[in-house]
């Protein structure tokens, strides 16, 4: 078990570029390394007026903030090169599946350009000893169902959001081939690959739980897509602490693999149909649904990841079950509702989720 003061023993001080801070995970990150002590500084477009970030005021805490875009490589260089960084998080995307099929020219030229720019830019920078790089657990080629894929799994995906992270994965790959092996940072960078992350403050349309949370607080009917399809659910403290493990093991020099990619994914008894998460949450909070499949928004059946080399190697494993997981994610809706402090609620189911085996 990882206490709060080993953490802080690691990250206290540690300067820390964030892209996609403004985001759902990105929010939840800067708060986390905020109470570690951690010197955060932020690249991203501004936050949405009701979003997490706002709404926990982390923007006071942070040692410098840019909104700024991703494509602009010029803008990034220089916040960079400001920023003299240890380690760098890359979550800034555009992320969503339905938005892609809207925009995928933003989508590939954001989560494709701006991964190249990131790496471009840190050729340059001489204080990096980490950087994570966010994908998603939708780049794997769907073969067989019910497999659960590993990181030696093919890649490739069909959707033009899935498809710009299989983008990702392969610049991160040829960047480092080409252009880090005979670095320092020869095994100091990689990929995370995530599973579908719930949890309180992801106020994001077309994702599942954020939608039953708006039935639920509008009095609204809730419109599923696809009640059958399978999803490797998982309580955002989990990614995250996963990534920062693989970010702490990087920059200590622990990593000598150069199959770079990370499944951070759920306990395998939370690899659940979208309908059995709507039936839960439905005997805890009432609402209306209607099943509404799309013949224009085509999404993966069945999605399961494999994620025994984070185990293995990093010592992590996911502790949240998926009961654990819809649990919180209610209680911070409910605790929020009753004006609570966003920025108290987050700290304190991250303490309470530290604490758990
Ligand atoms: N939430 C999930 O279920 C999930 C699952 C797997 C992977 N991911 C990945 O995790 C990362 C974070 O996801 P999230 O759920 O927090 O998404 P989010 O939409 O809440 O946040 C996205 C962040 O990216 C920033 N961003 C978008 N376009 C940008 C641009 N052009 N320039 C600069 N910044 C830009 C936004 O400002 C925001 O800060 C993404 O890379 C996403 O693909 C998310």
């Amino acid at each position: 078990m990882e206490s709060i003061r080993d953490l802080k023993k690691f990250w206290k001080k540690k300067r820390v570029f964030i892209t996609g801070h403004t985001g759902f995970k990105g929010s939840w990150l800067c708060m986390i390394l905020n109470h570690l002590g951690s010197k955060i500084i932020g690249y991203s477009l501004r936050p949405e007026k009701n979003s997490l970030f706002n709404k926990s005021k982390i923007l006071k805490n942070l040692s410098s903030n840019h909104f700024s875009d991703i494509n602009n490589i010029i803008k990034l260089k220089k916040a960079l090169k400001k920023a003299k960084p240890e380690i760098i998080f890359h979550l800034a995307a555009q992320p969503l599946v339905i938005e892609s099929y809207k925009k995928p020219l933003e989508t590939f030229s954001t989560n494709m350009i701006g991964t190249v720019n990131l790496l471009e830019s840190i050729k340059e920078i001489k204080s990096i000893k980490s950087v994570v790089i966010i994908t998603t657990d939708k780049v794997y080629k769907i073969n067989k169902k019910n497999i659960e894929y590993n990181e030696l799994n093919q890649l490739g995906g069909f959707d033009p959001y899935s498809t710009s992270k299989v983008g990702a994965e392969i610049i991160v790959n040829s960047y480092i081939k080409s252009f880090f092996n005979k670095t320092n940072l020869k095994y100091k960078i990689s990929t995370a690959r995530a599973g579908n992350v719930i949890g309180g403050g992801d106020f994001s349309k077309n994702r599942l739980v954020p939608d039953i949370i708006n039935a639920i607080n509008n009095n609204k009917k809730l419109i599923i897509r696809n009640p059958n399809q399978i999803r490797p659910w998982q309580h955002v403290l989990d990614p995250l602490m996963g990534y920062m493990r693989l970010a702490e093991k990087q920059y200590k020099g622990k990593i000598k693999d150069s199959n770079n990619c990370w499944n951070f994914g759920p306990d395998k008894k939370s690899f659940k149909k979208v309908i059995d998460i709507v039936n839960y949450i439905k005997k805890i909070n009432k609402f209306n649904y209607n099943v509404k499949v799309s013949k224009y928004y085509k999404e993966t059946e069945v999605l399961k990841l494999n994620s025994t080399k984070a185990k293995k190697v990093l010592g992590w494993s996911s502790k949240l079950s998926i009961r654990d997981t819809l649990n919180k994610t209610i209680e911070w809706n409910n605790l929020e509702k009753k004006g609570n402090s966003v920025r108290k609620i987050c700290e304190d189911q991250f303490i309470a989720n530290l604490k758990m085996k």
